[in-house]
Protein backbone atom coordinates (compact mmCIF):
# COMPACT_ATOMS: atom_id res chain seq x y z
CA UNK A 1 0.00 0.00 0.00
CA UNK A 2 1.23 3.34 -0.92
CA UNK A 3 2.03 5.76 2.38
CA UNK A 4 -0.58 8.58 1.47
CA UNK A 5 -3.04 5.58 0.76
CA UNK A 6 -2.54 4.16 3.94
CA UNK A 7 -2.31 7.54 5.59
CA UNK A 8 -5.61 8.35 3.88
CA UNK A 9 -7.37 5.14 4.03
CA UNK A 10 -6.61 4.13 7.51
CA UNK A 11 -9.44 4.26 9.90
CA UNK A 12 -10.76 3.64 13.61
CA UNK A 13 -12.25 0.18 13.09
CA UNK A 14 -14.84 -0.81 16.42
CA UNK A 15 -16.63 -3.56 14.98
CA UNK A 16 -14.45 -6.78 14.19
CA UNK A 17 -15.13 -10.12 12.60
CA UNK A 18 -14.75 -13.28 14.29
CA UNK A 19 -11.80 -14.18 12.11
CA UNK A 20 -9.17 -14.87 15.18
CA UNK A 21 -5.72 -12.42 15.14
CA UNK A 22 -2.42 -15.17 15.08
CA UNK A 23 0.15 -13.65 17.94
CA UNK A 24 2.29 -13.63 14.09
CA UNK A 25 0.18 -11.09 12.84
CA UNK A 26 0.05 -8.74 16.08
CA UNK A 27 3.59 -9.16 17.02
CA UNK A 28 3.88 -7.78 13.28
CA UNK A 29 1.59 -4.80 13.99
CA UNK A 30 3.06 -4.12 17.35
CA UNK A 31 7.00 -4.36 16.06
CA UNK A 32 6.00 -1.19 13.83
CA UNK A 33 5.32 0.85 17.05
CA UNK A 34 9.28 0.26 18.06
CA UNK A 35 10.18 2.08 15.31
CA UNK A 36 8.51 5.27 16.18
CA UNK A 37 10.24 8.72 16.68
CA UNK A 38 11.69 9.10 20.20
CA UNK A 39 13.73 12.32 21.67
CA UNK A 40 16.89 10.43 23.76
CA UNK A 41 16.17 7.24 22.74
CA UNK A 42 13.97 6.27 26.09
CA UNK A 43 12.16 3.75 24.50
CA UNK A 44 9.19 4.45 27.08
CA UNK A 45 6.49 2.16 25.04
CA UNK A 46 5.44 -1.27 26.79
CA UNK A 47 3.07 -4.02 25.06
CA UNK A 48 1.54 -5.38 27.58
CA UNK A 49 -0.81 -8.25 24.94
CA UNK A 50 -3.90 -9.77 27.00
CA UNK A 51 -4.88 -13.82 26.97
CA UNK A 52 -7.96 -14.95 27.18
CA UNK A 53 -7.95 -14.98 31.06
CA UNK A 54 -7.18 -11.12 31.50
CA UNK A 55 -9.39 -10.50 28.54
CA UNK A 56 -12.00 -11.78 30.63
CA UNK A 57 -11.38 -9.87 33.32
CA UNK A 58 -10.94 -6.55 31.77
CA UNK A 59 -13.99 -7.25 29.98
CA UNK A 60 -15.59 -7.29 33.93
CA UNK A 61 -14.02 -4.29 34.79
CA UNK A 62 -16.03 -2.72 32.45
CA UNK A 63 -19.22 -3.92 33.53
CA UNK A 64 -17.90 -2.72 37.10
CA UNK A 65 -17.20 0.59 35.72
CA UNK A 66 -20.51 1.09 33.93
CA UNK A 67 -22.68 0.25 36.71
CA UNK A 68 -20.80 2.17 39.14
CA UNK A 69 -21.99 5.59 37.73
CA UNK A 70 -25.88 3.83 37.00
CA UNK A 71 -28.77 3.75 39.01
CA UNK A 72 -31.27 1.17 37.69
CA UNK A 73 -33.35 -2.01 38.92
CA UNK A 74 -31.28 -5.23 38.60
CA UNK A 75 -32.80 -6.63 35.63
CA UNK A 76 -31.48 -3.22 33.76
CA UNK A 77 -28.13 -3.59 35.44
CA UNK A 78 -27.57 -7.14 34.75
CA UNK A 79 -28.42 -6.29 31.08
CA UNK A 80 -26.13 -3.41 31.23
CA UNK A 81 -23.30 -5.75 32.63
CA UNK A 82 -23.96 -8.41 30.20
CA UNK A 83 -23.56 -5.82 27.23
CA UNK A 84 -20.97 -3.85 28.40
CA UNK A 85 -18.94 -7.35 28.92
CA UNK A 86 -19.91 -8.96 25.57
CA UNK A 87 -18.42 -5.60 23.91
CA UNK A 88 -15.03 -6.29 24.81
CA UNK A 89 -14.97 -9.15 24.48
CA UNK A 90 -15.99 -8.66 20.50
CA UNK A 91 -12.77 -7.45 20.20
CA UNK A 92 -10.44 -10.18 18.88
CA UNK A 93 -7.08 -8.97 20.61
CA UNK A 94 -6.74 -6.56 22.98
CA UNK A 95 -3.02 -5.17 23.51
CA UNK A 96 -2.40 -2.59 26.73
CA UNK A 97 -0.02 0.26 25.45
CA UNK A 98 1.91 2.22 28.89
CA UNK A 99 4.72 4.40 28.78
CA UNK A 100 7.55 4.66 31.82
CA UNK A 101 7.44 7.25 33.59
CA UNK A 102 10.82 8.85 34.67
CA UNK A 103 9.90 11.33 36.89
CA UNK A 104 10.86 14.56 34.78
CA UNK A 105 8.19 15.76 33.59
CA UNK A 106 9.66 17.33 30.23
CA UNK A 107 10.43 13.84 29.86
CA UNK A 108 7.24 12.31 30.13
CA UNK A 109 5.71 14.53 27.89
CA UNK A 110 8.44 14.18 25.30
CA UNK A 111 7.77 10.40 26.03
CA UNK A 112 3.84 10.43 25.65
CA UNK A 113 3.95 11.47 22.63
CA UNK A 114 6.66 9.27 21.52
CA UNK A 115 3.91 6.25 22.75
CA UNK A 116 1.08 8.00 20.78
CA UNK A 117 3.45 8.02 17.63
CA UNK A 118 4.17 4.49 18.13
CA UNK A 119 0.19 3.65 18.04
CA UNK A 120 0.37 5.55 15.32
CA UNK A 121 2.84 2.95 13.58
CA UNK A 122 1.07 0.26 14.92
CA UNK A 123 -2.15 1.57 13.26
CA UNK A 124 -0.56 1.91 9.73
CA UNK A 125 1.26 -1.28 10.07
CA UNK A 126 -1.70 -3.36 11.05
CA UNK A 127 -4.29 -1.63 8.51
CA UNK A 128 -1.37 -2.53 5.89
CA UNK A 129 -1.93 -6.29 7.01
CA UNK A 130 -5.52 -5.82 6.58
CA UNK A 131 -5.95 -5.73 10.35
CA UNK A 132 -8.42 -2.86 11.95
CA UNK A 133 -7.59 -1.39 15.19
CA UNK A 134 -9.01 1.15 17.45
CA UNK A 135 -7.10 3.00 20.42
CA UNK A 136 -9.51 3.23 23.36
CA UNK A 137 -9.10 5.58 26.38
CA UNK A 138 -11.81 4.98 27.89
CA UNK A 139 -12.63 5.26 31.30
CA UNK A 140 -12.20 1.60 32.40
CA UNK A 141 -8.65 1.43 30.84
CA UNK A 142 -7.03 3.57 33.74
CA UNK A 143 -8.85 2.45 37.03
CA UNK A 144 -6.91 0.99 39.76
CA UNK A 145 -7.95 -2.36 39.08
CA UNK A 146 -7.00 -2.18 35.68
CA UNK A 147 -3.33 -1.25 37.00
CA UNK A 148 -3.65 -4.09 38.99
CA UNK A 149 -5.06 -6.52 36.67
CA UNK A 150 -2.45 -5.56 33.88
CA UNK A 151 0.81 -5.81 37.06
CA UNK A 152 1.30 -2.14 35.95
CA UNK A 153 2.39 0.44 39.03
CA UNK A 154 1.41 3.54 38.36
CA UNK A 155 4.44 4.96 40.02
CA UNK A 156 6.48 3.95 37.00
CA UNK A 157 4.26 3.38 34.19
CA UNK A 158 1.21 5.10 32.47
CA UNK A 159 -1.66 3.35 31.02
CA UNK A 160 -2.24 4.98 27.56
CA UNK A 161 -5.28 3.26 26.58
CA UNK A 162 -5.72 -0.23 25.48
CA UNK A 163 -5.71 -1.26 20.98
CA UNK A 164 -8.44 -3.16 19.69
CA UNK A 165 -7.43 -5.15 16.94
CA UNK A 166 -9.26 -7.58 14.58
CA UNK A 167 -10.67 -7.73 10.95
CA UNK A 168 -12.82 -4.82 10.28
CA UNK A 169 -16.15 -5.73 9.82
CA UNK A 170 -17.04 -2.52 8.45
CA UNK A 171 -15.33 0.40 7.64
CA UNK A 172 -16.66 3.53 9.06
CA UNK A 173 -16.76 6.95 6.13
CA UNK A 174 -13.67 9.12 7.20
CA UNK A 175 -15.04 11.76 9.43
CA UNK A 176 -14.29 14.99 7.44
CA UNK A 177 -10.94 17.26 8.33
CA UNK A 178 -10.67 20.96 8.42
CA UNK A 179 -8.89 21.95 5.53
CA UNK A 180 -5.21 22.93 5.54
CA UNK A 181 -5.44 26.60 5.09
CA UNK A 182 -7.80 26.60 8.12
CA UNK A 183 -5.30 24.91 10.21
CA UNK A 184 -2.24 26.76 9.44
CA UNK A 185 -0.49 29.74 8.51
CA UNK A 186 2.56 30.95 6.58
CA UNK A 187 5.03 32.93 8.36
CA UNK A 188 7.37 35.64 7.02
C1 LIG B 1 -5.67 9.24 22.34
C2 LIG B 1 -6.88 8.71 21.60
C3 LIG B 1 -7.89 8.13 22.32
C4 LIG B 1 -9.02 7.64 21.68
N1 LIG B 1 -10.02 7.06 22.44
C5 LIG B 1 -11.14 6.65 21.84
C6 LIG B 1 -12.18 6.10 22.62
O1 LIG B 1 -12.09 5.98 23.84
N2 LIG B 1 -13.30 5.69 21.97
C7 LIG B 1 -13.43 5.82 20.61
O2 LIG B 1 -14.47 5.45 20.09
N3 LIG B 1 -12.42 6.29 19.85
C8 LIG B 1 -11.29 6.72 20.42
N4 LIG B 1 -10.26 7.23 19.66
C9 LIG B 1 -10.37 7.21 18.17
C10 LIG B 1 -10.98 8.48 17.64
O3 LIG B 1 -12.34 8.54 18.00
C11 LIG B 1 -10.83 8.49 16.11
O4 LIG B 1 -9.47 8.55 15.79
C12 LIG B 1 -11.56 9.68 15.46
O5 LIG B 1 -12.94 9.52 15.60
C13 LIG B 1 -11.22 9.83 13.98
O6 LIG B 1 -11.56 8.65 13.28
P1 LIG B 1 -10.47 7.88 12.40
O7 LIG B 1 -9.40 7.39 13.34
O8 LIG B 1 -11.23 6.75 11.75
O9 LIG B 1 -9.91 8.84 11.40
C14 LIG B 1 -9.13 7.72 20.27
C15 LIG B 1 -8.08 8.31 19.54
C16 LIG B 1 -6.97 8.80 20.19
C17 LIG B 1 -5.85 9.44 19.40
Amino acid sequence: MNLFDAIHSRRTIKQFTDQPVSDDLLHQALDAGRWAQNHRMTEPWRFLILGPQTHRAIAVINGDALLEKTRADAEVLAKMRTDAEAKILSKPRVVAVTCCLCGNKAVEQEDYAAVSCAVQNIQLAAWGLGLGMQWTTSGFTTRPDTYALLGVDPAQEMITGLLYFGFPANVPAPKLRKPLAEVSRMLP
